[in-house]
């Protein structure tokens, strides 16, 4: 621990949050804290709640650096991430502008289309609107079917459909209207769903996902037992290589630092695309990106400190 840029410095490590993603968060911030703790490091635990003050629990606790353990809006998005920099705390995981960049489906893709990231076709729905959503019918009236209909910054799956009919386009769009910002509206990308971990701007390595349900949805991420995680994915080496380069050139065209992990789309015949990067991922001991780390020999608890290693001011 001695040559870590942070040894000796006490750690907060921020969990649950404001989001609807809440629950997931106190899991991850679990994780991490024992991690940090069984390896000697002076952790301690800001639970930030409703009602309660981030910068106060911050300054009260003493903290000299932080590892962000929130997911979804107001943690993931570059919120505490600026009143971190403000506070001049550095943190873990990207920086101000990549996070709000990548919690926003529409500004994420726009960036990945300059790049030359391939991101599947997209139609914006506003969030004004019928509430019955009746508007989609003519605005999507040559859209083709399958197609995917979520709401623009939320996460973990919630409000997003896959319309195979015509008829179901207006529940579907009504539903995603439910949450805050415009509709997105995206081809629907029938294969393979591969996630790849990224740390400091390095792959990991990649974690196919198998969900039991239609896609992979909020019961599949959280609920079930029967969503599968394939290390590696079940492709060919040469498609593994493209998806995981695809995967960091996402990450670096949102100028994203630290831990994040993308998730792709992948055609039978290999053409891949890129849906999104999650900045702050799940990071319990089973999570995704901890089974990714460990398939290359990196424990649970050497991932949480490299994470930590990797925290900025900006
Ligand atoms: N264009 C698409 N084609 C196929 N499946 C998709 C598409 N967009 C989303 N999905 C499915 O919906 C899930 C959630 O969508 P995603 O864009 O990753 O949003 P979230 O931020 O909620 O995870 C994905 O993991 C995938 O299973
Ligand atoms: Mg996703």
């Amino acid at each position: 621990m001695s040559s870590h840029p942070f040894a000796g410095k006490r750690v907060a490590v921020v969990m649950g949050g404001l989001s609807a993603e809440r629950e997931v968060s106190l899991n991850t911030g679990a994780g991490v804290i024992a991690a940090l703790q069984q390896t000697g490091w002076d952790a301690v635990a800001l639970d930030w709640r409703e009602g309660t003050s981030l910068a106060k629990l911050l300054e009260d606790s003493g903290a000299q650096v932080v590892w962000n353990a929130l997911h979804g809006t107001w943690g993931e998005d570059g919120a505490v991430q600026g009143l971190c920099a403000c506070l001049r705390i550095p943190c873990t995981g990207s920086g101000i502008l990549a996070s709000a960049l990548a919690m926003d489906k529409v500004m994420s893709k726009r960036i990945f289309e300059s790049k030359g990231v391939p991101t599947p076709a997209w139609h914006l729905l506003p969030h004004e609107g019928p509430a019955d959503g009746s508007d989609a019918v003519t605005a999507l009236a040559k859209w083709p079917l399958p197609c995917v209909v979520k709401p623009a910054n939320e996460g973990s799956s919630v409000g997003v459909s896959v319309v195979e009919q015509r008829a179901d386009l207006a529940v579907a769009v009504a539903a995603a209207r439910k949450f805050h910002g415009p509709v997105l509206v995206e081809d629907y990308i029938a294969g393979t769903e591969v996630f790849v971990g990224i740390l400091n701007g390095k792959v990991l390595g990649s974690v196919e996902v198998r969900p039991a349900t239609k896609f992979y949805d909020y019961e599949a991420k959280y609920k079930r037992t029967d969503t599968k995680y394939l290390i590696p994915p079940e492709l060919s080496r040469s498609v593994i290589e493209t998806v995981e380069q695809m995967a960091l050139a996402a990450y670096v065209a949102l100028g994203c630092s630290g831990h994040a992990r993308p998730d792709l789309r992948i055609r039978p015949n290999g053409e891949a695309f890129v849906l999104e990067v999650n900045t702050l991922p799940g990071m319990t001991a089973t999570s995704l990106l901890p089974k990714i780390a460990k398939s290359v020999g990196m424990d649970y608890a050497t991932l949480c400190a490299e994470i930590l290693a990797s925290a900025t001011t900006i």
